[in-house]
């Protein structure tokens, strides 16, 4: 895969999943803009792609409250957008009765608003030069049940939902979008939840234990399938929805 002369726009991109990726990405030639909402991260990830002489800039902001800003700054930093991968995500815990009304709009927000938003102003771009991919970060949790996931879940398949929409409206625009459902993958993300958890050990065994291959995913390993979503050798796929989960879905 070889992402040279692309502009790809990764949201919360200053840690875990999304920070794989765009490293990855531009270790393969992509130009970079990396969006995080919070500004040391996202910088952190800059200057590691920019050390290992790949080209990349901070597009700051809040998915759901800046979403043409974003795809404004990348468009005039880098002339164009051909990659938008919408990962920036938040992962609230709780069953029906444990969700708050605050909970649940905010969820919807960052993880539904924002992707709906970035993606609105980012075809709008793409149309000029009849091509574009858009990738969607959904979860396992979008597909199956997973206990105590409610608005997240609610979140993810809304996602899944954007993206068949998208695809659907957009093929004749030479814009494709697919969708990633990873499972359980060990990020910065998920290690500071399980540290934050009553029972540390017993959460990562409980976590582990629902896998059929009894471990974690890696970020590299969803970062593989994102690259290959957006890629050019991918170019009669799109409205996919990908899992990477280890087999959790499979059953
Ligand atoms: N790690 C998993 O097990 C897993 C499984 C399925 C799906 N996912 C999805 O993958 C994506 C990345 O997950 P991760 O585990 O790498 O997360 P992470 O928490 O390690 O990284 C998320 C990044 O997004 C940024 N962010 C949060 N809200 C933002 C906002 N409003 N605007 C801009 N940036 C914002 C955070 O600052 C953070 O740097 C998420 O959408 C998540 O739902 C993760």
């Amino acid at each position: 895969m070889n992402f040279s002369n692309k502009v790809v726009l990764i949201t919360g991109a200053g840690s875990g999943i999304g920070r794989t990726a765009a490293i990855m990405f531009a270790d393969r030639g992509a130009r970079l803009a990396v969006n995080d909402i919070s500004e040391q991260r996202g910088h952190e990830t800059v200057e590691i792609i920019k050390q290992r002489g790949g080209e990349a800039a901070f597009v700051g902001g809040d998915v759901a409250k800046d979403a043409e800003k974003i795809v404004k700054k990348t468009v005039e930093t880098f002339g164009k957008i051909d990659v938008l991968v919408n990962n920036a995500g938040i992962v609230p815990y709780g069953n029906i009765e444990e969700t708050s009304d605050e909970d649940f709009t905010r969820t919807i927000e960052i993880n539904v608003k924002g992707p709906f938003l970035l993606s609105k102003y980012a075809v709008e771009e793409m149309k000029k030069q009849k091509s574009g991919v858009i990738v969607n970060i959904a979860s396992e949790a979008g597909l199956v049940g997973i206990p105590r996931r409610c608005v997240y879940s609610i979140s993810k398949a809304a996602l899944i939902g954007l993206t068949r929409s998208l695809a659907v409206d957009y093929v004749d625009f030479g814009i494709r979008v697919n969708a990633i459902c990873p499972g359980t993958t060990y990020s910065q993300g998920l290690a500071q939840r399980v540290k934050a958890s009553a029972d540390p050990e017993e959460t990562m065994r409980r976590m582990v234990s629902r896998i059929p291959m009894k471990r974690l995913g890696k970020e590299e390993e969803i970062a593989f399938a994102i690259m290959f979503a957006a890629c050019d050798e991918a170019s009669f796929m799109t409205g996919s929805i990908i899992n990477i989960d280890g087999g959790s879905t499979m059953i």
